[in-house]
């Protein structure tokens, strides 16, 4: 058999900020960038291309000819635990510690072009929150597209950081300001955010720490995108118009390329590259085949992301409500979902519901949400979460964890008309009533008919080359194609 020629392709670096919910829209976008003709290298940590392994067995990252996997160290002392790694020390360690290894790999790719089919590398996509990687762009000479897996409006929160600072919002003066109404506060000054209060802007500028790791983090990351090339967010333009606007008056080119989900579905057609998967816990399809004999718009889909931490008294509270509403349901419930303890629900709530619940570990969420037995989603509101629930129809009862997702929830119930929030300090007969509203009530009805309308949208901006999505692909494709600026 001849050798394979890619010499003349372009090559991307793709690097994803190493958690679920930033790998899984990087690999998606990276298969449709493979799908438009670029050879790929896809960078993971060795942590999670270890766990990766581990979960999707020893051949998950053999990749394609033409789609490469490599790994770099994230700075943190290794460990085989198959948790989340503690989010701030994972930013403080990629930050100061990734670029040497980043630069080495790249030197390594470029050296092996010269005597192998591995083209140079031409271009760089990477994480918004590993900007790093700009510095190696820039002394490569080439083009680099950040990726922001944000909504644009958890963006936007973070891009008003440096000014939410100098007018004195955050730090906090002291503990006090947490509970005493203040986060109530309604910033009016942020365009297309007017009418939102401090509690729903991301949540990292609760502190009274002024020394705060994801504070600093935060500015940097922001303020350096202003260097890219071009910024991309996984959303599409009518759902997040006014916000797109003005970001784009303050940022290098944003596009919106999103529902990346539905790119793949449109876009990509080969089933070996499909079939490469990044989830870190190990999938149980079976949920699917349970779900296939209940009645059409019935179960409350129920999971809290990668991240989420409760207290056991938040998850028993969750327990006796989903008991409490009758409805069918299916939860997922990580491990590691209770900090310090693992997560045990009690014997009684299993008797209670064997009937008309399942438990899982983790599930094919894209799947679930799709399934026509689902009724509705109660979730932690992360953007993934999000945006995969709005494109599937699905409407939502929200419980923000942290990070952007207290936007992304505000946005769900005040503007798209999507989803219902449930108070931070969960009580089981709150969500006993608006899990039943959700799947039953009028209200739930109405923010059906919403979903059902943003799920036409967001197909339309995919898969109709006239479509808004669609052609900021292209436009993002000719950045990535054309020489930096
Ligand atoms: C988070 C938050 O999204 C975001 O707010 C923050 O910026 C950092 O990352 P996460 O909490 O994991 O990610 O939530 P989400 O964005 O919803 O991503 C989870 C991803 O894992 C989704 O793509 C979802 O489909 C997938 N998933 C989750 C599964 O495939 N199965 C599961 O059981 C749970």
């Amino acid at each position: 058999m001849g050798s394979l020629n890619f010499t003349d392709k372009a090559h991307a670096v793709c690097v994803p900020y190493p958690a679920q919910g930033h790998i899984n829209p990087m690999l998606m976008l990276a298969k449709v960038l493979h799908s438009r003709g670029f050879y790929i290298t896809f960078v993971n940590t060795e942590f999670n291309h270890k766990r990766l392994l581990r979960s999707r067995g020893p051949h998950a990252l053999d990749g394609l000819p033409s789609f490469r996997f490599e790994t770099i160290p994230d700075g943190l002392p290794p460990t085989d635990v198959d948790a989340t790694q503690d989010i701030p020390s994972l930013c403080d360690s990629t930050s100061k510690t990734c670029l040497p290894y980043f630069k080495q790999l790249i030197h390594k790719l470029n050296h092996s072009s010269s005597t192998s089919d591995v083209p140079p590398v031409s271009c760089i996509v990477s994480d918004g929150c590993m900007s790093f990687t700009l510095d190696a762009a820039e002394e490569l000479g080439v083009p680099e597209v950040l990726f922001w897996t944000t909504s644009a409006c958890g963006f936007l929160g973070y891009v008003h950081y440096r000014q939410l600072k100098e007018k004195g919002y955050t730090p906090l003066k002291d503990e006090s300001y947490l509970a005493n109404g203040y986060l109530d506060t309604v910033i009016d000054w942020i365009p297309a955010m007017e009418g939102i209060r401090l509690k729903d802007l991301p949540t990292f500028l609760r502190t009274t720490d002024p020394n705060f790791i994801m504070l600093d983090f935060v500015f940097r990351e922001t303020e350096r995108s202003r260097k890219a090339s071009a910024i991309i967010l996984n959303t599409f333009d009518d759902l997040e118009h006014q916000v797109l606007e003005s970001l784009n008056s303050v940022l290098p080119p944003v596009y919106s390329v999103g529902p990346l989900h539905l790119a793949l579905k449109h876009h990509v057609h080969d089933n070996e590259l499909k079939q490469i998967g990044s989830n870190l816990w190990k999938e149980e399809p079976q949920c699917l085949q349970w779900l296939d004999t209940k009645d059409p718009n019935s179960v409350v889909y129920v999971n809290f992301g990668s991240i989420t931490v409760m207290t056991s008294d938040q998850l028993i509270e969750f327990a006796w409500g989903l008991a409490n509403s009758k409805q069918p349901f299916l939860w997922v419930i990580r491990p590691d979902l209770v900090g310090g303890e693992s997560a045990i629900v009690p014997a009684e709530f299993v008797e209670e519901t064997k009937d008309r619940g399942i438990l899982a570990t983790w599930c094919p969420q894209e799947q679930v949400l799709t399934h026509p037995s689902i009724g509705g989603f109660l979730t932690h509101s992360g953007w993934n979460s999000t945006i995969e629930s709005i494109s599937a129809g699905v409407p939502m009862t929200c419980w923000p964890f942290f990070a952007e997702q207290q936007t992304n929830c505000w946005y769900s119930c005040t503007k798209w008309g999507v989803g219902m929030e449930i108070d931070n300090d969960v009580n089981r007969d709150e969500v006993e009533s608006l899990v039943r509203e959700l799947v039953k009530g009028e209200k739930g009805k109405e923010m059906k008919k919403r979903t059902l309308d943003w799920k036409r949208k967001a197909e339309e901006s995919i898969a109709n080359p006239d479509g808004s999505s669609y052609r900021n692909l292209d436009k993002m494709i000719q950045v990535l194609l054309s020489p930096r600026v």
